[in-house]
Order: structure tokens, then C-alpha cells, then sequence
């Protein structure tokens, strides 16, 4: 196994039960990702009160449902380290000494933070909490020096914004007294040939901005293998000139925008109650789709349609094959087949997406402690991690008196 294999995180708010849009748009991508890197999910409740302290209760039911469809999905405890924020105090002590360092121009500046007060009016978004929002998120990061956070479209700036923050960090708290020359020790331990190696490229970045240079030195630290952790760090700041790397700088992964339509032809939001629920039941689904609206001008039977103007269509487009892709379209438009045939396919291909949904969940549905245990081991593997990151950026910030 590689010592140094990616570390991806993320997070999702627990505001109510989750829905075939988070499948295809979140979930999915999580259950690739769980077999490729080390990968740890979590419940973002803190998170989830910023926006809905008012009501707790909510939060409260979802982050067990929430986790059972996870699991149901397919998100595999044995690949992946699940836990629920709140249990992992250690975010909030990191939050706090973050935001000694906080510029505030920095969180008013995050785009999010606007647009959330200005698209939901009806909340009192003018609160500590909710400015601080982005830097808790930066916390949850970078007290697990997660290299990867799979988010998607709106969420980069605050991938951006805790870059930024571990940057300044490092600036700030990265220099122990008498780095360089320890810096230099732990150059020569590489042995004589890749300590030549790493000052040449080192140079080569610094003196040419050279990136590939960059890219050949770090390369070559991740397979040196008698460093220590701290000496690794060291030669991780000295190569690209500023301190110690305490907190690491993660990247934004990309989630494809999926865009999972709803039931009527907008995207599937709860706030448009045009979902499916995950672990809906079979009926429910049968009826919501036979229900769906359908091309306006098709009328009778014999008018004919045309799919552009169609929800089901879009359906159509993440359900079903070129071949009864064609057949739809040429049903459609000639008035050859009914709405009701043309959405079967559509209907059977949801349940039968649902069907190992269902399954796996069963065994959590029933025994409720499983899930409760499985939270257990994750928290724990999790607070582990979290207090390694804490331990050092105390040190650095000269709170580690005892
Ligand atoms: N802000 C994210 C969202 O609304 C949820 C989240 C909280 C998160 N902390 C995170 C995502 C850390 C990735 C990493 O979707
Ligand atoms: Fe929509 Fe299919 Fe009816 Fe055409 S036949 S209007 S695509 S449901």
C-alpha cells in the first residue's frame, strides 16, 4: 500500500432526507472515490445549525437518515471513515484559533455569503455563525491535511478561500527557531545523490518558477522513506520557500455538474418538491412518475409530441439507452406511443436503481445500532486524526504549555 495515498474529504448538511439528485450528482462520485484514496465523509452538522439553528429538530432526524442513505448508496464504511462533526470537537478549536488570523474582508469577500442572505430571506443570516461559515469549513479540512475535496460548482471559493488560510497560516506560525539550518540537516539525510537532486530543483523553482521542478522535488519527498514526519515537513516549507508546512493547502475535486432533473423538468430540489426520494418506496415511485407532467401540447393520444418540451424526457436522458432513446423520439413525435408506455422504461429503470438501495439498507433499517456503532468507530478513527493536526498547530502557535 502507498504511505502516501491522497486524503479526500467531504461533508454534507444534514437538512432533511436525501434524493436520486444527491445520488447522481454526490453520492456516486463518493463511491468511486472510496476505492481510489483514503476517504473520510462526514455529517456537517455545525454546519446545518448556521443556516437552521432554528430548527434543531430537523438536523436531529436527518443525520441518521442521512448516514442510512449514504449506506444505502453504497458508501462502504470498510473504505471510507464516516463521522458526524460534533463529535469531533477538535474542529471547533481549530476554527477558534483560525479565526484569530481571519481577515474579515476575506469571509464578507466569499460569494457565498451574500447570496445565501440575499436568496433566503425569510432567515436572519446576519449572525456570527453564518460569516464564519466558509473558515469552519476551512477547519473540517485542513485538521485532516486533506489533499482532495470533492464539492461542486459553488462550493470552490471556499476550497480557494481555505487555501488561502492555510497560506497564511504557515506564513504566520510556520517558522521555528532555527528552520533553515534544520532544514539543511534534513536535506543531507536524504543521502548525498537526492539531497544534489532536491537543491538543484529546489533553485530551479525558486530562481525560474519552474513547476515541473516543484513538482519533480515533491515527488521526490513523497518517496523518500527514512524521513521523519517533521523533516518531511521541513523540506516540504524549505522547498517552496516559506516555513514549516503545517496545515496543507487541499484541492477542489470537481464533481461533474450533474444536473438530475425533477419530476417537473427543473432541477430535482427539495425546495421544488419535484424529488425522489432515495429509499422511496415502490408505489410512491410508480405514481410520481405516472403522474409526471408531460409534453402540454400532447393532449389526446393521438396528438403527437415533442420530447424537447417533456420532463420525462429528461429522465429519459439519465435512465435510458440510445436505442430507446430513438424509440421515444420517434413515438413521441409521430403520436405512436402513449405517455403512459413511454414512461415505463423511465419507472423501471428508477426502481431498478433503487433495488440494491433497498437492500443494503434493510439490515440498518433493522437494527438501528449498527449504524450507531459504525458512527462510533468512525468518530473515533477521525478525532485520531484531528488531534495529530491539532497537537502541532497549538505547538506552532505556542499553546502547548503543560
Ligand atoms: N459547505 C458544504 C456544502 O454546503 C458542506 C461542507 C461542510 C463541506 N464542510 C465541508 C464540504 C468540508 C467539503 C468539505 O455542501
Ligand atoms: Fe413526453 Fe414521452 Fe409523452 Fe412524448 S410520449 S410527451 S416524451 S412522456
Amino acid at each position: 500500500m502507498n504511505m502516501f495515498i491522497e486524503r479526500v474529504l467531504s461533508g454534507m448538511r444534514p437538512t432533511g432526507s436525501l434524493h436520486l439528485g444527491h445520488y447522481h450528482g454526490v453520492l456516486k462520485n463518493w463511491i468511486q472515490l472510496q476505492h481510489e484514496y483514503e476517504c473520510l465523509f462526514f455529517v456537517a452538522d455545525w454546519h446545518a445549525l448556521t443556516t437552521h439553528y432554528d430548527n434543531p429538530h430537523l438536523i436531529e432526524q436527518s443525520v441518521w437518515d442521512m448516514v442510512l442513505d449514504w449506506l444505502a448508496a453504497g458508501v462502504d464504511p470498510a473504505h471510507a471513515t464516516l463521522f458526524i462533526q460534533s463529535r469531533v470537537p477538535e474542529h471547533a478549536e481549530l476554527h477558534l484559533l483560525l479565526s484569530m488570523m481571519t481577515p474579515l474582508g476575506w469571509l464578507e469577500r466569499v460569494p457565498t455569503y451574500k447570496d445565501q442572505q440575499e436568496k433566503l430571506t425569510e432567515k436572519d443570516l446576519s449572525t456570527y455563525g453564518f460569516l464564519g461559515y466558509p473558515l469552519l469549513q476551512s477547519a473540517d479540512i485542513l485538521i485532516y491535511r486533506a489533499n482532495q475535496v470533492p464539492v461542486g460548482e459553488d462550493q470552490v471559493p471556499h476550497i480557494e478561500f481555505t487555501r488561502e488560510i492555510a497560506r497564511r497560516f504557515n506564513h504566520l506560525f510556520g517558522r521555528e527557531p532555527g528552520f533553515e539550518e534544520k532544514a539543511l540537516l534534513a536535506v543531507k539525510k536524504l543521502g548525498s545523490k537526492k539531497a544534489k537532486l532536491y537543491h538543484e530543483l529546489r533553485t530551479r523553482y525558486q530562481e525560474q518558477g519552474d513547476d515541473e521542478a516543484l513538482e519533480s522535488a515533491k515527488a521526490l519527498l513523497n518517496e523518500a522513506q527514512n524521513l521523519s514526519l517533521g523533516d518531511s515537513e521541513r523540506l516540504f516549507g524549505y522547498l517552496e520557500g516559506g516555513g514549516k508546512m503545517i496545515l496543507a493547502e487541499p484541492r477542489a475535486l470537481l464533481t461533474a455538474a450533474a444536473k438530475m432533473p425533477g419530476l417537473d423538468g427543473q432541477k430535482m430540489s427539495k425546495s421544488y418538491h419535484n424529488t425522489i426520494s432515495l429509499r422511496e418506496d415502490t408505489d410512491s415511485v410508480v405514481k410520481k412518475i405516472r403522474t409526471m407532467p408531460t409534453d402540454p401540447a400532447r393532449v389526446r393520444r393521438t396528438d403527437p409530441g415533442d420530447p424537447a418540451k417533456c420532463p420525462v424526457w429528461a429522465l429519459h436522458q439519465v435512465y435510458s439507452s440510445e436505442q430507446t432513446k430513438q424509440s421515444v423520439v420517434q413515438g413521441c413525435t409521430s403520436a405512436g406511443i402513449g405517455c403512459i408506455e413511454c414512461k415505463q422504461p423511465v419507472i423501471d429503470a428508477v426502481l431498478e436503481e433503487q433495488k440494491p438501495m433497498h437492500e443494503r439498507a434493510k439490515p440498518y433499517e433493522e437494527d438501528p445500532t449498527l449504524i450507531r456503532n459504525l458512527i462510533a468507530d468512525g468518530c473515533e478513527k477521525a478525532r485520531e486524526l484531528a488531534q495529530e493536526t491539532l497537537r502541532d498547530v497549538r505547538e506552532a502557535m505556542g499553546l502547548n504549555y503543560s
